[in-house]
């Protein structure tokens, strides 16, 4: 057993009686552990943007095998790891190269840790980064984790159908009519999708935008003065010069490039995250953008109607 048991026995070797999450350090090597299951993420060039395996300790897999759930205690973890390739035997390669980030989440199916922000919805939320593995880094799963994982809700927030050869048929099946037609794969919004054909701009209601930005930023992106997230808080952004609020650690790239938020400086970077300032930190994170111009039209709305102060 790991050493770190002692600290909470009665629920998890990787939790302790504050709800701090620790990360396992040995799911590769030991027998306890199992791979059950990988995804290769491909951006809108085709390139690859890495390899996601996923492990979890094989009495969660017969617990979930038998009963179509995750235990109180369950561990999973992905590890993101960058990629390499090359010309092998077999025909253009990509493989898997060091590990970058650890993502782990721990079912709790009591609420042990009612007013610690990485618990709730029935887990515990972490990360680790490859700069300081033993330094968790989530600050808040609603905003760091949980909008991501929408779409999987009612499969208590996982992914489960990419690990049906392990989890067996209760993990279930990918179903296509959870995005709406665009490619990030996130939850749809029937506020916004009914807005009809309308694009006159007196038009477009306020709820609605609102509902477009919640599904689409609001996981990595506050609409508050100072609000916290993975991303900068988007308050008073139009007009703002990028890179530029205060408190918060830009990439480089946004930090030079030579650009002010208006609508349509916006509206230019939300259809090419990528190729309108090469490098920065929403590349990985947010490949897709908002390809559907309505959407894009909405969410804009939005973030003009926020207060800057
Ligand atoms: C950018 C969207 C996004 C964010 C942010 C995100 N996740 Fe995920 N997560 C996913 C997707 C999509 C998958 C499965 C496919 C993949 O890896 O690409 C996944 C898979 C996982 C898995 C493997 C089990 C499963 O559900 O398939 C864990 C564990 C996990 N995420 C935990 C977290 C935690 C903890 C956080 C916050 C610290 C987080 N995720 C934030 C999108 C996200
Ligand atoms: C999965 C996380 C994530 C999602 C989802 C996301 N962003 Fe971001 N965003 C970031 C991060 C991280 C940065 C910081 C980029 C940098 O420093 O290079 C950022 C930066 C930005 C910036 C630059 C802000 C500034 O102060 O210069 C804008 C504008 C922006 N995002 C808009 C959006 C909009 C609008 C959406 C929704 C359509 C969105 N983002 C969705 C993570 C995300």
């Amino acid at each position: 057993m790991n050493a770190a048991s002692a600290q909470r026995p009665d629920f998890s070797p990787f939790v302790d009686g504050q709800g701090n999450i620790s990360r396992p350090t040995d799911f590769l090597t030991s027998p306890e552990w199992v791979h059950i299951g990988g995804w290769a993420v491909v951006n809108e060039d085709g390139d690859d943007n890495g390899f996601h395996n996923v492990y979890t300790t094989h009495d969660v897999v017969a617990h979930f095998r038998q009963n179509g759930v995750f235990p109180d205690g369950a561990v999973l973890i992905k590890e993101v790891r960058g990629s390499t390739n090359g010309q092998l035997t077999t025909g253009s390669v990509h493989w898997a190269a060091e590990p970058a980030v650890w993502f782990v989440s721990i079912k709790d199916t009591v609420g042990r840790f009612p007013n610690n922000p990485l618990w709730g919805d029935g887990w515990g939320w972490a990360l680790f980064a490859a700069a300081d593995p033993s330094k968790q880094i989530a600050k808040d799963y609603k905003s760091d984790c949980l909008g991501c994982h929408v779409p999987v809700k009612n499969r208590d927030w996982m992914y489960t159908y990419g690990y049906s050869a392990v989890l067996g048929s209760k993990a279930g099946a990918y179903e296509v009519a959870m995005s709406s037609g665009e490619v990030d794969g996130r939850g749809s919004d029937p506020e916004a999708a009914s807005m009809g054909g309308s694009t006159d701009a007196t038009e477009i209601d306020l709820a609605a935008s609102k509902a477009a930005f919640s599904s689409r930023c609001a996981s990595c992106h506050s609409d508050k003065v100072g609000g916290k997230g993975l991303g900068p808080s988007l308050a008073g952004l139009i007009g703002r010069r990028a890179g530029s609020l205060e408190g918060y650690r830009y990439s480089d790239a946004m930090k030079s490039a030579d650009v002010v938020w208006t609508p349509e400086s916006l509206d230019a970077y939300l259809l090419d995250i990528k190729g309108f300032i090469p490098n920065n930190k929403m590349v990985p994170l947010f490949p897709a953008g908002v390809q559907d111009a309505k959407q894009r039209k909405l969410i804009i709305q939005y973030i003009q109607s926020l207060p800057s102060e």
